[in-house]
């Protein structure tokens, strides 16, 4: 410090030397106190906004107690792609605080064995059970869903039929019914069911809507992007619906789970951060009725709070270069050799 004070005097030009000795006796200490001091402040503000951070985390995943569900919102629930993964996981959970489930999907032989699950689980708890395939969305099957739920009370509508690609694909490599469905099963599903329900729920004025996002749709994800416009459109549409339903009491919320052991995923093994169907629905049911937007198993929001960090650019580098077109490779040689078995045989 002594060194670049006698350095900074020596610089001063001939005849200017009492000045500039008079500014750093007298003004310089002024301007560094008043940068520790703003750096002080800033500090201070990341500092509390952190552990802010933490510590509702920490309450809204682990400590809040749920909402009881049926005295909220009403005595049934809906969950689309119900026979499977998160949707199967879902029902359970909401059947496990007493809510009775409408279950969806498009086999009629796995609608009956996870309402038989349930049904031996929860026997005071009551399904039903509707065929559709929501790839095939069309009139008659939307008036066939609006006569078999009408006569039921519905709470919750959970929208968590999806699909991804078979593999990580550029999108012209992908076939045009796969492009069709990526947008009718994740969006136009979530579109359509919200819409048959929510006539009802606006006139009771409670009900909540549960939408069921990716990572995806928040994160540029290359090779999986007609996917992640999917989720997108999921995520946009839950946060505005949030805002336009408040005064009619209907609470839209967004989920945004990351990796979780289902078919979809291809992941068999759990970890802390990559929960089972079952350990997610724990945090995602306990969830519901809350927040418009989170990722309600805390290994997933610790992950995003430290993707949050990276850039974009990296993100999306990283998830080409090194993890999705690895897998792609993979998928085109295993496609090919599939479809060269099926022509010799
Ligand atoms: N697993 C993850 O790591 C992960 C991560 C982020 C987001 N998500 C999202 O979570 C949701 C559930 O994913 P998941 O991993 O649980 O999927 P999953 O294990 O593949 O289960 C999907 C469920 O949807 C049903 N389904 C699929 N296509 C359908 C159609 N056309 N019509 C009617 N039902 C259909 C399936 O029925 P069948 O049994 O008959 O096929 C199954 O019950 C999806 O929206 C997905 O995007 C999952």
């Amino acid at each position: 410090m002594f060194y670049m004070y006698d350095y900074v005097l020596s610089l001063a030009p001939a005849g200017t030397e009492a000045l500039v000795k008079r500014f750093l006796d007298e003004v310089m200490p002024k301007v560094i106190a008043y940068i520790i001091f703003i750096w002080a402040i800033v500090g201070f503000y990341y500092l509390f906004k952190y552990i802010f951070l933490v510590l509702s985390a920490i309450w809204t995943r682990v400590l809040r107690p749920s909402k009881n569900l049926v005295r909220s919102y009403g005595a049934w629930a809906i969950v689309t792609g119900s026979t499977d993964g998160i949707g199967e996981a879902m029902a359970m959970e909401l059947a496990r605080k007493g809510m009775n489930i409408v279950l969806i999907s498009r086999s009629v032989e796995k609608l009956e064995a996870t309402a038989a699950k349930i049904k031996a689980k929860y026997p005071k708890v009551s399904t039903k059970t509707i065929d559709v395939d929501f790839s095939k969305f069309d009139a008659k099957a939307r008036a066939k869903v609006e006569e078999e739920i009408k006569e039921f009370d519905i709470g919750v509508l959970v929208n968590n039929v999806g699909i991804s690609y078979p593999f990580p694909k550029y999108f012209h490599e992908l076939d045009q019914d796969r492009v069709d469905q990526l947008i009718t099963v994740n969006c136009t599903s979530t579109s359509v069911m919200t819409r048959l329900v929510l006539p009802a729920l606006v006139k009771k004025k409670k009900g909540a809507v549960v939408n069921i996002s990716s990572f995806a749709g928040i994160a540029v994800s290359p090779l999986l992007s007609g996917y992640s416009g999917a989720k997108a459109y999921i995520e946009h549409f839950t946060r505005a619906m949030n805002v336009e339903y408040f005064d009619y009491g209907v609470h839209f919320q967004v989920q945004t789970p990351l990796f979780v052991t289902t078919k979809l995923a291809k992941i068999q093994r759990p970890s802390l951060l990559v929960p089972t169907p079952a350990r997610y629905a724990r945090s995602a049911v306990a969830a519901i009725g809350y927040e418009a937007v989170i990722s309600p198993y805390w290994g997933h929001a610790l992950q995003l709070f430290i993707y949050s960090f990276i850039p974009e650019w990296f993100m999306g580098a990283w998830a080409i270069k090194l993890s999705h077109y690895g897998i792609r490779t993979a998928g085109m040689k295993k496609e090919a050799r599939l479809a060269a078995a099926a022509k010799t045989s």
